[in-house]
């Protein structure tokens, strides 16, 4: 590994500046680059995260990129890289190639309009750097909408945080659970059950999706009854990578490299892929 990469292939070294159990199956991390410069990235964006020795895996990258050098990764125990993350600590080290990939609008088609986020799962972990950013920058904003679902109310990610938000002048947070556990008096249902609850003015609105494959559809239907413009959904698509950089192949979806003309599409332009969505 090297430290200040210039080579796409090579990664660099970073150090993990906190480390936290979120649920049963994801910690939370904060990052710093030992070159002391910033990751560079913009919502939406995801890295290659590599352990030597056992190897590589893509990671979104969840928080704004105003986050004072440090970047932040969610990280769910699945496999042999992220076991391994799992039993890592403040101080230690792993290896950085990135950032990858295409950028939620932030900058360009949502500035000025409403935003709803839809965050199902582990969606809310790519979505929350987006979220950041438009709460750093909330004048640039209308109003927003966050919808988020997971399967259990132990599988909720960044319950503080959702009620920060919830607290902003015109943003409204609705959440659901599909399963209720004790305690629990809030929404049960899938995340589409939260749509009776929410008011789109389709003229002035960007809508955003991350969550597993099954939901997507089913979300775009639900936006298509307020007539949204198929322009103005944001999908985040996930497929297995290898490279991250539009070589290997391993990623395609139909003409397009997911790592590299995504993971952020507008649904316009892969509506007509029928292994897209
Ligand atoms: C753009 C992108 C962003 C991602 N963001 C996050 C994130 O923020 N947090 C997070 O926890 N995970 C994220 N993932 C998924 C993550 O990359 C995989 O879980 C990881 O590669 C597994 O690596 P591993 O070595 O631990 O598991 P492995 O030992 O490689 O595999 C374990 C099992 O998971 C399956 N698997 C591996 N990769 C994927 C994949 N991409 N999709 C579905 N199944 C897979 C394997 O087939 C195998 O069954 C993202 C994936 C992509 C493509
Ligand atoms: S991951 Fe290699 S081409 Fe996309």
């Amino acid at each position: 590994m090297a430290s200040g990469a210039t080579n796409i292939y090579l990664p660099e070294y970073a150090t993990i500046t906190a480390a936290k159990q979120m649920t049963e199956t994801e910690m939370y991390f904060s990052f710093k680059l030992d070159s002391g410069k910033p990751l560079g990235h913009m919502p939406g964006q995801f890295a290659e995260v590599s352990l030597p020795g056992i190897g590589e895996a893509p990671i979104s990258i969840s928080s704004s990129p105003g986050s004072n050098g440090t970047f932040e990764m969610v990280i769910r125990k699945i496999g042999n890289v992220t076991n391994k993350i799992h039993t890592m600590k403040q101080g230690e080290k792993i290896g950085i190639r990135g950032p990858f990939g295409t950028t939620f609008p932030v900058e360009t088609a949502m500035k000025g309009k409403d935003i709803v986020f839809i965050c199902a799962g582990l969606g809310i972990v790519p979505l929350r750097s987006a979220i950041q950013y438009v709460m750093e920058n909330r004048k640039n904003y209308g109003k927003v909408t966050i919808l988020s679902g997971t399967r259990t109310p132990s599988q909720r990610l960044f319950i503080d945080e959702l009620k920060k938000w919830a607290a902003i002048k015109d943003v409204t947070v609705l959440e659901t659970v599909d399963i209720a556990e004790d305690g629990w008096t809030g929404n049960v249902g899938v995340i589409t059950t939260l749509f009776s609850k929410v008011e789109i003015d389709p003229a002035k609105t960007i809508a955003l999706i991350v969550g597993p494959p099954v939901m997507y559809k089913f979300a775009i239907l639900e936006l298509r009854k307020y007539n949204m413009k198929h322009q103005d959904i944001y999908v985040s698509l996930e497929r297995h990578m290898k490279c991250g950089v539009g070589k290997c192949g391993h990623c395609q979806i139909n003409n397009l490299y997911c790592c590299q003309d995504g993971p952020v599409f507008s649904y316009a332009d892969i509506e007509n892929i029928r292994e897209a969505i």
